[in-house]
């Protein structure tokens, strides 16, 4: 990992953004940026690690925790939001028992909100692994669910 590392730092140094750069590189690698990752990288770099947390948490498309193996994101943007996605997120907190940015204990799950995933025409809008479902009704959460689970028994379990 630290020669893999170095080579990132390598190929980014002296470029304008150079410490976003290389998170992007870690995300699109792992799904997320891992704590121990972010520990070598403030060694390498010499770089505070509060400071590198400062920067991971002021963009918000870093993720700080391991994806679950299914992502849903649940629309928050205006169309959306107008259409009920509120109630729809909320069907699927319940169901799942986390909330947004948050990963079930299985690791089944991860629930992620958007500001808007280019579908305003049929709001409210969730994509699931990238999956789009439209005009979606809370009554539907269950069911879309049930898609990526073995059976609605195991959705149910609250983890
Ligand atoms: S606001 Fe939800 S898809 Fe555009």
């Amino acid at each position: 990992m630290e020669k893999e590392l170095k080579n990132l730092i390598e190929k980014w140094e002296g470029r304008r953004g150079n410490l976003i750069m290389i998170f992007h590189e870690i995300q699109n690698r792992y799904g997320y940026v891992p704590r121990d990752i972010s520990l070598k990288l403030s060694e390498i770099l010499d770089v505070p690690l509060a400071r590198i947390y400062e920067v991971l948490t002021f963009y918000n498309y870093f993720n700080l925790n391991k994806p679950g193996k299914h992502t849903i994101s649940i629309c928050m943007g205006t169309a959306c939001y107008l259409k009920g996605a509120g109630e729809v997120l909320k069907e699927f907190r319940e169901i799942l028992n986390i909330n947004e940015g948050e990963t079930t204990q299985d690791g089944n799950f991860s629930l992620v909100t958007v500001r808007c995933l280019g579908c305003c025409g049929i709001a409210p809008a969730v994509t699931v692994n990238g999956k789009v479902y439209g005009k979606v009704d809370k009554a539907q959460v269950a069911d879309i669910l049930s898609e990526y689970t073995e059976s609605r028994d195991r959705v149910n379990e609250k983890t």
